[in-house]
C-alpha cells in the first residue's frame, strides 16, 4: 500500500483521485494534518482543523458495478463506527446515509466518489473526516451546536494514528465481507447502528425531496420512506 502524508493540503480527495488514476493499489491512503478546502457532501465545506482530526482518503478497488456504490458508502459507515467504538469506547450512531453522530451531534462525515465506467468501478475514493480531539471552539461558530468530537464526548485525547489503523482494519474486514457475502450482513449491521429508522425524516435526493417515516433499508442499500399518504418509497 501507498501512504501519502501531507502536513497541509486543500483536500485529500483530489490527491487520492490522481493517485488512483496513476494506478495506486487497493488500500492506498492519503492523510493529512490540515485541509484548507475540505469538501463535504452536496458541495458543503468540511472544516478540517490542523492536528485535531482524521482527514483521509482511501482508495478502494472492489469488484462491483457502479450501481452498488451507494451500498459501499454504508459499509464504510459501519467500519468507522466500529473503529470509534474499539478505540474510544463510545458508541456512534449512523444517520442516513453515512453521518456518524455521538449524542446527536456530528463527529464523522464520509464522502464517496467514484472512478468508474458503465459496468465497472475502477476505484472508490472514500473521503473520511473524523472530529477527534477538537474543543468546541475549534469549530466555526455556525456549526458549534451541531458538531462534536470524540474528545468532547469522552474527555480523553485519542491517538489519531491508532484510530486510522483501526478504521483501515475494519474497512478491510467489512469490504471483504461485502464482496464475499453481499450486502445482507452489512445491512443488518448498518441498521443496528442507525438512529434514522423509525423516525420522521426529510430525505433530500437529486431529483426529489420526500418527508415521512424511515422504515428500513432495502437489500439494495436504499432508504425506505413511508410518506403520509401511505406510499412506500425506495
Ligand atoms: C460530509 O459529511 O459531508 C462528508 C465529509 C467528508 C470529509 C472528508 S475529510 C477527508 C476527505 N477530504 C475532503 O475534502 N473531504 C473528505
Amino acid at each position: 500500500h501507498t501512504i501519502h502524508y501531507e502536513v497541509s493540503c486543500p483536500s485529500t480527495q483530489p490527491i487520492a483521485h490522481q493517485m488512483a488514476q496513476s494506478g495506486a493499489p487497493d488500500g492506498s491512503i492519503v492523510v493529512c494534518e490540515e485541509q484548507t478546502a475540505g469538501k463535504g457532501r452536496m458541495a458543503r465545506v468540511w472544516t478540517s482543523t490542523q492536528g485535531k482530526g482524521i482527514w483521509m482518503s482511501v482508495i478502494i478497488r472492489p469488484e462491483i458495478p457502479p450501481t452498488k456504490a451507494p451500498q459501499f458508502t454504508l459499509v464504510a459507515a459501519v467500519a468507522v463506527t466500529r473503529a470509534i467504538e474499539d478505540i474510544a469506547d463510545v458508541r456512534a450512531e449512523i444517520k442516513w446515509p453515512n453521518d456518524l453522530l455521538i449524542n446527536g451531534k456530528k463527529c464523522t462525515g464520509i464522502l464517496t466518489e467514484l472512478q468508474a465506467d458503465m459496468d465497472r468501478v475502477h476505484a472508490i475514493i472514500l473521503g473520511i473526516g473524523v472530529n477527534v480531539n477538537q474543543q468546541v471552539t475549534d469549530f466555526p461558530e455556525e456549526i458549534q451546536s451541531i458538531a462534536t468530537s470524540i474528545q468532547m464526548v469522552t474527555g480523553k485525547t485519542v491517538d489519531r494514528a491508532e484510530l486510522v489503523a483501526r478504521i483501515l482494519h475494519h474497512l478491510e474486514i467489512y469490504t471483504d465481507l461485502y464482496v464475499m457475502h453481499g450486502f445482507e450482513p452489512l445491512k443488518i449491521l448498518w441498521e443496528s447502528y442507525s438512529c434514522t429508522l423509525g423516525k420522521r425524516i426529510k430525505a433530500i435526493m437529486i431529483h426529489q425531496q420526500i418527508e415521512g417515516l424511515a422504515l428500513g433499508i432495502t437489500s439494495e442499500g436504499i432508504l425506505q420512506v413511508k410518506t403520509d399518504d401511505g406510499q412506500i418509497h425506495g
